[in-house]
Parts: C-alpha cells; structure tokens; sequence
C-alpha cells in the first residue's frame, strides 16, 4: 500500500513520528509532500496535493495533519473522490473506515499526543470497510 503524508508547520513534528511509524512496519511505501521544517505555511496547499495524489491514484491512502487536523481535512475533503476523516480517537479511525471507507486521515499535531496518533494511524491502515448500506452512502457522498 502506498501511503501519501502531507502537514503544514503545526503538524510538522506529528508527520515526522508518523512517518517513521510507517517506514517500520514494512507493509507501505511512504510519500512524504512535505512540508520539511516548523516554518510557516500554507495547510490548503499540502492538503490539497496530498489528497490529489489519493485521488489520482498515485497513493493508495493519505495522512494529513496540521494543527488541530481541521484546515487541512477541509482542504483534503474538497477534492474530489476524498472522503477525509478528521480523527481524534481510535474509535473514530476504525468507524471512520468501516462506515465512511475514508480515503484520507487527518489529524491535529497540536491536538492529539503523538502515542495516541500512532495508534489512530494504525487502526485506519489495518480496518476494512464494511459495505453493505454503507456503500450506498459512500456512493452519495462521491456524487457530490
Ligand atoms: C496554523 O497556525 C494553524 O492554523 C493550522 O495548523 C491548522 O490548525 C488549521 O486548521
């Protein structure tokens, strides 16, 4: 599975930990779009190239986090074909993924404690969408 990770400055630190999270388990191939460092920029720009390489298919998922999650999950969710969810729980990563088949996890580097967020990030890679009347739902949302 190829995995796309975008943050602005506020998740910067966050994206950092998860990336490397994700290089150790051995099953993804990580695509880091920055950005590098805790210098201020914009979160529409890296949520929306994170989730463009989800929608065209280049990564199979997309991880995006700034500060509280918020911005940059809007900015994601404004892309066609992303269904992003902003999760602050693992409860919500797993419903999230049984109930939305979300394409796209954001998170709040400011937010959400780092052990936590891996955990989140875990139960969203490893969780199957359930389909069934779910999938009639998914289907509306991608009409939009
Ligand atoms: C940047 O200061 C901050 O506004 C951003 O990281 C994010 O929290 C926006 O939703």
């Amino acid at each position: 599975m190829i995995i796309a990770i975008a943050s602005d400055h506020g998740g910067y630190q966050l994206k950092e930990t998860v990336r490397k999270y994700l290089a150790g388990r051995g099953d993804v191939k990580v695509v880091d779009l920055g950005t590098n460092s805790e210098e201020s920029v914009d979160y529409p720009i890296y949520g929306r190239a994170c989730a463009e390489a989800v929608a065209s298919g280049k990564a199979d998922r997309g991880i995006v986090i700034c500060g509280t999650g918020i911005g940059i999950s809007i900015a994601a969710n404004k892309v066609k074909g992303i269904r992003c969810g902003l999760c602050t729980s693992t409860e919500m990563a797993e419903l999230t993924r049984k109930h939305n088949n979300a394409n796209m996890l954001a998170m709040g580097g400011r937010t959400t404690d780092p052990e936590l967020a891996l955990e989140i990030t875990r139960v969203f890679l490893d969780t199957e969408f359930e389909g069934g009347r779910h999938k009639r739902r998914t289907d509306l949302l991608d009409e939009m």
